[in-house]
């Protein structure tokens, strides 16, 4: 049948959304996959609605592609798409609300407040400590978000992240190891592909550093000792199915280096497929290239 990708859109993050949706593309049609793109920032639902697509993959980041609410359109269309559903999409794009079900689930994630305007900052600071990370919710790619060291930085660090999201998510900074882990399937079914650690330059896997840098450093599988490997592929595992999420998605994991405790940060309901990222990487690992991927995310589309 005729298969959209579905990519750009009008996030923060349409520029990786591209080069996801390019990578993706190429890969369907080099194995005769009838795939068309289609930039949802450029063309409506109408449009959409218009090509008959009989499935879509979805290679879009962050708002309006990755938050539930073009699953919900999809739904409304009828037409299967690759990934999470309405509800696991809008949750996972919330980085305070995954924490709450994660933390209902027992699962660990690093202690947090969220801010407003009006919130008294210096008593958060009294809580939670310093550093912090100052985020906001609903963004990606590190989009908007500062390390505050000091507590007269939190002001400055606030307003950053509010020019995104009126909410924003401050966070204790966990010192330690970073750890991606792709998960696939949903349910009992769900499985994690191998680990991948990070190692960026200055411990600053930014914007940069995760998209055009050549100096970040990727390790799949990375050294670690049988137990901890496993309590990170669990908990990822975990945090995945807790929040419903289905097809394809990716966790990413803090080490803290005091304990070798692991912490959840957050969920990626439509994670990058660019040249640099992860999700392809973890399944090079075990023999799937990134074609085979493509078509193994695709074959998993459903409504
Ligand atoms: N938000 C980016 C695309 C990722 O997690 O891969
Ligand atoms: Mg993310």
């Amino acid at each position: 049948g005729k298969v959209g990708v579905l990519f750009g859109g009008r996030s923060a993050e349409r520029e990786v959304s591209i080069m996801s949706g390019n990578g993706v593309l190429k890969a369907l049609q080099s194995r005769g996959v009838d795939a068309h793109g289609f930039d949802p920032g450029e063309r409506g639902l109408a449009e959409l609605a218009a090509e008959k697509f009989d499935r879509v993959f979805i290679a879009l980041h962050g708002r309006f592609g990755e938050d539930g609410s073009l699953q919900g359109a999809l739904e409304q269309l009828a037409i299967p798409y690759t990934g999470s559903g309405v509800m696991a999409c809008a949750i996972g794009m919330d980085k305070i609300y995954t924490k709450m079900i994660w933390l209902m689930h027992g699962l660990p994630t690093p202690d947090y407040a969220t801010l407003e305007r009006g919130t008294d900052l210096a008593q958060v600071v009294d809580k939670l400590g310093l550093p912090l990370i100052v985020k906001p919710p609903h963004e990606g790619s590190t989009i908007g978000i500062t390390k505050v060291g000091a507590a007269a930085e939190l002001r400055a660090a606030y307003e950053v992240a509010a020019g995104f999201d009126d909410v924003v998510l401050a966070e204790q900074f966990v010192t330690g190891r970073e750890f991606t882990v792709a998960v696939l399937g949903r349910g009992a079914g769900a499985r994690a592909l191998p680990i991948v650690e990070i190692v960026a330059p200055q411990g600053n896997y930014d914007y940069q550093n995760k998209y055009f840098s050549d100096d970040t450093q990727y390790f799949c599988p990375p050294q670690l000792d049988a137990a901890t490997s496993a309590e990170i592929e669990r908990i990822a595992v975990e945090a995945y199915v807790a929040l419903c999420c289905e097809g394809w998605g990716r966790v990413d994991v803090l080490l803290r280096e005091s304990d070798n405790k692991p912490f959840l940060l957050e969920v990626n309901a439509s994670p990058g497929m660019t040249g640099h990222s992860l999700v392809p990487m973890a399944a090079r690992a075990v023999g799937i290239g990134y074609e085979d991927l493509c078509l193994e995310i695709l074959a998993s589309a459903r409504l």
